[in-house]
């Protein structure tokens, strides 16, 4: 399981991300432009130090991302979590190797990510509810993702130590911009 933010706009909702992401081992793959730099004060801050333990995958763009989707390891069904949705995300089949994708805090996702998907999903809201918070999205997404295929860590109690049902962390990596197409 991944997590794609495309062209997130908000550092501290990527913070809380890769805290959300180090807390149940799952990697992200950031996808720029950002409207910040990761090293940013309130990134940092909102991602306190779980953050530094996530694994975290770079990307310059959109075309590379998908140029390096195999590269990362992130070869799964791209999965975009979407307002514009009619499947509801409970009652989405996810696959352990999915890619959960979310647009931008101001725009959401452009119509060629929406083409581009291979499912797109929507939490369902009360009439007249635009949108929840691109980090509250996310969690909701990773919950039910991780329930639907037994991805959550298998017990303890807090404070054990977590090596158990993760994946490896601490990894950061940036994909190359050759390949960049859009
Ligand atoms: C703040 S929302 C974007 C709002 C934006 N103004 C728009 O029109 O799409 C940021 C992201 O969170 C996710 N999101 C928020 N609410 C959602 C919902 N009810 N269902 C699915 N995804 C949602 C989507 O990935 C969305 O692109």
């Amino acid at each position: 399981m991944r997590i794609a933010l495309y062209q997130p706009d908000i550092p501290q909702n990527t913070g809380t991300i890769l805290r959300l992401a180090a807390c149940f081992g799952v990697a992200v793959d950031v996808i720029g432009p950002t409207g910040f730099d990761l090293s940013d004060r309130a990134l940092r801050r909102a991602g306190l130090d779980y953050a530094e333990h996530a694994a975290l995958a770079r990307h310059v763009s959109w075309g590379a991302f998908l140029a390096g989707r195999s590269g990362t390891g992130a070869g799964g069904r791209l999965v975009l979590f979407t307002t514009a949705a009619e499947t509801r995300h409970c009652d989405f089949a996810f696959a352990p190797d999915d890619v959960l994708l979310f647009g931008r805090e101001s725009a959401g996702a452009p119509p060629a990510v929406h083409a581009a998907a291979d499912a797109r999903v929507r939490i369902p809201l009360l009439p007249g509810r635009r949108s929840l918070n691109l980090a509250v999205a996310c969690g909701i997404a990773v919950a039910e993702a991780l329930r639907q295929t037994g991805g959550f860590a298998a017990g303890g109690l807090a404070g054990d130590d977590a090596e158990e049902g993760g994946s490896a962390m601490g990894a950061t990596t940036d994909s190359p911009a050759a390949g960049d197409a859009a």
